[in-house]
């Protein structure tokens, strides 16, 4: 894991092509993080919260979720948990926005959506060579009764696939 956390780093300017592309799709389906409570779900060391700082997109708080020990020890914000996906420490609808970015492949089960709030917002991200995941989480939130606000893909360094979804009970 150390190794992992190591290596990933560069890999920042690559992921941060992604968060524009995100954000921008964010704003445009009237799904800001501003102002929101956000837990980033597989954080690493935060490569998102960095970049929410370097555009100046102020959320109302934001929880880094990661099961890497040093990379939730580089993460540089107060609130980090080391904690796995699958079973988020946290009450049932605390979060407004859940990021997901470049993890469900990993996960041996399902995501753990609980903290997120009814009409929160679900940012899910995978490589395109995973795509078929992504299709398999997209039917498996759609059978539970989550919206989906917005599918698409980037082509950066690096094809990636991102779906926006809404909770709905
Ligand atoms: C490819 S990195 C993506 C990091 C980050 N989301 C980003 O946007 O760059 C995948 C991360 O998922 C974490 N991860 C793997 N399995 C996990 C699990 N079960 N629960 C939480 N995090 C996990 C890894 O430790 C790693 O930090």
């Amino acid at each position: 894991m150390e190794f992992f956390s190591h290596i990933y780093e560069s890999w920042r300017e690559m992921q941060y092509e992604k968060y524009e592309a995100i954000f921008r799709e964010l704003e445009s389906a009237n799904a800001s993080v501003r102002g929101k409570t956000v837990v980033d779900v597989g954080s690493a060391q935060g490569f998102l919260i960095d970049f929410m700082r370097g555009q100046g997109i102020q959320t109302k708080l934001y929880v880094g979720v990661d099961v890497d020990k040093s990379a939730i020890r580089k993460l540089n914000s107060q609130l980090k948990i080391l904690a796995s996906a699958e079973a988020l420490p946290f009450k049932e609808e605390v979060f407004d926005v859940m990021f997901c970015i470049d993890v469900i492949h990993l996960l041996k089960d399902k995501l753990d959506l609980s903290p997120v709030k009814e009409d929160g917002v679900v940012v899910v991200a995978l490589p395109s060579r995973h795509e078929s995941k992504l299709q398999r989480f997209v039917e498996d939130m759609s059978a539970e009764g989550m919206e989906m606000l917005s599918s698409f893909s980037i082509e950066g360094k690096e094809r990636e696939c991102v779906v926006v979804l809404r909770k709905k009970h």
